[in-house]
């Protein structure tokens, strides 16, 4: 599946480690800061991530003032914080959302979603049974460069569980070496399967 174009390299791995490594430092966008998202209720999607997924709410603003019209229109802005430090935020802003008419369709699991490590296959199945305790359904994918479980939290965002397995340093060395060459080669595919596309 995942790994089926691979042209695997056999170079050391610390040797790749140190590639990578050496690409990272010169990239001047850090990691994920925060990805936020709209939610339904702040306090049911705080059960959610704080009590379900044990990530803790670590910054809960009420804002009184909608920044984008002026309207004293009050809001909350929630972070719930990740191992590294970053955060899932959150915004609570029932008046603007019910005007918009807001909603994010539950389409496929890809659609749209927020990927979350985790350290091994363990730490991962711990999940799943916690999933199971307090009746979330989830999917689980092997993407063979890593291994995932799907679910949605309350207000319809998809959420992944992900651990890298032994060859997932690798398997991103030789797919970022071969970036180029595999963007031009869907490019073709594109065109091909989707004539009509844009
Ligand atoms: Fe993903």
């Amino acid at each position: 599946m995942s790994l089926a174009l691979w042209d695997k390299s056999d170079t050391p791995i610390q040797t790749l480690r140190a590639q990578a490594r050496a690409r990272q430092n010169s990239n001047h966008v850090l990691k994920l800061h925060h990805h936020a998202y709209r939610c339904d209720n702040a306090e049911e999607t705080r059960k959610f991530y704080e009590d379900i997924l044990g990530m803790p709410l670590v910054c809960a603003i009420v804002e009184p003032v909608d920044p984008i019209t002026g309207a004293e229109t009050p809001y909350a802005h929630l972070y719930f914080e990740l191992s590294d430090g970053s955060w899932l935020a959150f915004f609570d802003f029932p008046k603007k959302y019910a005007d918009l008419n807001a909603s994010f369709e539950n389409t496929d699991v890809w659609t749209h979603h927020i990927a979350l490590e985790v350290p091994d296959e363990a730490t991962l199945q711990a999940h799943r049974e916690n999933l199971d305790k307090h009746g979330i359904e989830y999917m689980d994918i092997d993407h063979e460069y890593c291994k995932s479980v799907y679910f949605y939290d309350p207000n319809g965002l998809c959420v992944e569980f992900t651990h890298n397995v032994d060859e997932t340093e690798r398997y991103f060395h030789d797919k970022a070496r071969d970036a180029k060459k595999d963007m031009e080669h869907w490019m073709k595919v594109r065109a091909e399967h989707y004539p009509d596309a844009s």
